[in-house]
């Protein structure tokens, strides 16, 4: 069926306290699976690591379920079908899938879909025409909802969601801020991905003053990927009628326990500013027309994105944990196998 014995696949070990290490994760051989009745067995060429994987580390409810300590860890994948008993899928298709961090995975067909490797490199499909692609679409355009001529705001903005968000907010006609941790990163959003300033909040005391200055109109639109200071710094210049898209909160990711602090939410009686979270599941309905549209404006030029990509499995662990302390640009992927079937 393959020509490989051993499959490697990561477990989680351990629940982490804080930040994640080395002991969370656990790489371990196991024979290739076989694909059973209606099953496809599938063979990893890219693995997406995403901020709310932390999450899934911890025995608590969230809207994803907590993985068993002792169980592989997924997520995201792009891979080649190696052998099939489902009708709907064949050797040698491209799939983009939810499965498992290893070199080989089952999937029953609910799970997984074709994707067609000519017409976009087959990683966008966990990147700018994937899940984080959409989570930008949906949550700037149904929740932002913004007007030519507002000023929009996006944390973690040279990441994988709030690049694409930048772009598509200037595209909308907007005036587009981005926060990011590094000036290599915030040169990135204003010279190349056309955004109208940039703050780096890695050497910026001051987040307020910075957004008088890159903001001067106050903020209409707020994409929020970070929370903490970030968030509480641009909910005191949110605009009467503003809206934010709460998307994510990655600077409490690692937090034991919800930090306290200055309330901002006075703001919202002044201003009657809505604040709404959202998932990007609420939007599946309308994936397809969302990934057509991205399509459609990366082929133009219109959207550009960058991929950092860490090559082997073995990386994974180290990959993710560029999430919350890397120096990584754009979406975070691991290079997993070179694609053989086509
Ligand atoms: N609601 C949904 O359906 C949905 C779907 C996908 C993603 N999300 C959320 O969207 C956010 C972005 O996800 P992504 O996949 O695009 O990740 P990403 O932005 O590609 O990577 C995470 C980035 O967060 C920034 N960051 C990490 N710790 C931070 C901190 N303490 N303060 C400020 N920034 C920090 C880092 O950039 P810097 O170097 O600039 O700090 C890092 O590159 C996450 O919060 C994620 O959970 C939500």
């Amino acid at each position: 069926m393959t020509d490989a014995d051993t499959n490697r696949v990561f477990l989680l070990a351990d629940r982490p306290e804080g930040v994640p290490d080395a002991d969370t994760f656990d790489l371990v051989e196991r024979d290739v699976p076989d694909p059973g009745e209606g099953e496809v067995l599938v063979r990893t060429l890219y693995l997406s690591v995403d901020p709310y994987m932390r999450g899934r580390m911890r025995d608590r409810e969230s809207y994803a379920d907590p993985w068993d300590v002792g169980e592989p860890l997924r997520g995201g994948v792009v891979g080649e079908v190696v052998a099939s008993n489902h009708d709907d899928f064949g050797r040698g298709d491209a799939v983009v899938g939810n499965l498992q961090w290893a070199e080989y995975a089952v999937a029953d067909g609910d799970d997984l879909r074709t994707v067609d490797p000519d017409l976009a490199p087959l990683s966008t499909h966990l990147g700018v025409l994937g899940m984080p692609g959409r989570t930008a679409y949906f949550g700037l355009f149904r929740v932002g909802e913004p007007e030519p001529g507002d000023t929009v705001v996006v944390s973690a903005a040279s990441g994988a969601v709030g690049s694409v968000v930048g772009q598509l907010a200037r595209i909308a006609g907007c005036r587009v801020v981005g926060f990011a941790g590094s000036a290599e990163k915030t040169t990135y959003l204003t010279d190349e991905l056309g955004f109208d300033a940039a703050i780096d909040y890695r050497s910026v005391d001051d987040y307020r003053g910075a957004l008088d200055d890159a903001a001067p109109g106050g903020v209409d639109v707020y994409f929020d990927n970070v929370g903490g200071p970030i968030t509480d710094a641009v909910f005191t210049r949110l605009n009467e009628g503003a809206r934010v898209a709460v998307c994510g909160q990655i600077s409490l990711y690692n937090e034991e326990a919800t930090p306290t602090g200055p309330r901002k939410l006075g703001t919202l009686i002044q201003t009657r500013a809505r604040v709404e979270g959202f998932l990007v599941g609420d939007f599946e309905s309308d994936y397809g027309t969302a990934t057509r549209r991205l399509g459609e404006w990366v082929d133009a030029g219109e959207i550009r994105y960058r991929e950092t990509v860490a090559d082997g499995l073995e990386n994974a662990p180290d990959a993710f944990l560029a999430l919350f302390e890397g120096d990584k640009l754009g979406k975070q992927l691991v290079k997993v196998a070179e694609r053989r079937e086509a």
